[in-house]
């Protein structure tokens, strides 16, 4: 399988997130920063994944301007998404970052693979809490088993 995974990352969690779940697909594999990707690299990959850090209940303006950049579905590419948020409980007011990828992706006529995922930071800072890049690669070995 060949696996491009797209993240934003301010302090560094999402980023682990995004490489622990590059870690687990078997074959060609990328995580790369959204900045570092056109949206052409996708016209030669299998499997999508994008991740962002929850800001505002968004996902971070650089995932909104690839989003905003990415074309309609193409038929032999498979999308995920996740995001990183906090758990504190008054965040649910604003939503999170990853359902609203996802809804923008659908806008376009993609289909999202489930589940759409969010991984916990213990502050706006992190670092994530325990267990979640074991929950990542849970995730993404899921997720890739079936795109596959
Ligand atoms: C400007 C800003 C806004 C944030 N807003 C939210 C929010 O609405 N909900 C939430 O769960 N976390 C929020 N957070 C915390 C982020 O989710 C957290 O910083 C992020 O998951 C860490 O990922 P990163 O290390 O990859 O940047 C916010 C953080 C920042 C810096």
């Amino acid at each position: 399988m060949k696996a491009l995974i797209v993240y934003d990352s301010v302090h560094g969690n999402t980023q682990k997130v995004a490489q622990a779940v590059g870690d687990v697909i078997v074959g060609e594999v990328n995580v790369r920063r959204v900045g570092e990707v056109t949206t052409g690299d996708l016209k030669s990959v299998d499997l999508l994944i994008i991740g962002s850090p929850t800001h505002g209940g968004k996902p971070t303006p650089a995932i909104r301007g690839f989003l905003d950049g990415m074309p309609g579905p193409v038929s032999t590419v498979r999308v995920a998404v996740f995001d990183t948020r906090m758990a504190a409980g008054w965040v649910k007011v604003f939503g999170f970052a990853a359902p609203r990828i996802a809804t923008a992706l659908r806008s376009k006529g993609w289909s999202v693979e489930a589940p759409v995922e969010g991984f916990f930071v213990k502050g706006r800072g992190g670092p994530l809490k325990d267990g979640e890049l074991q929950r990542a690669a849970a995730w993404g070995q899921a997720i890739a088993e079936q795109a596959s």
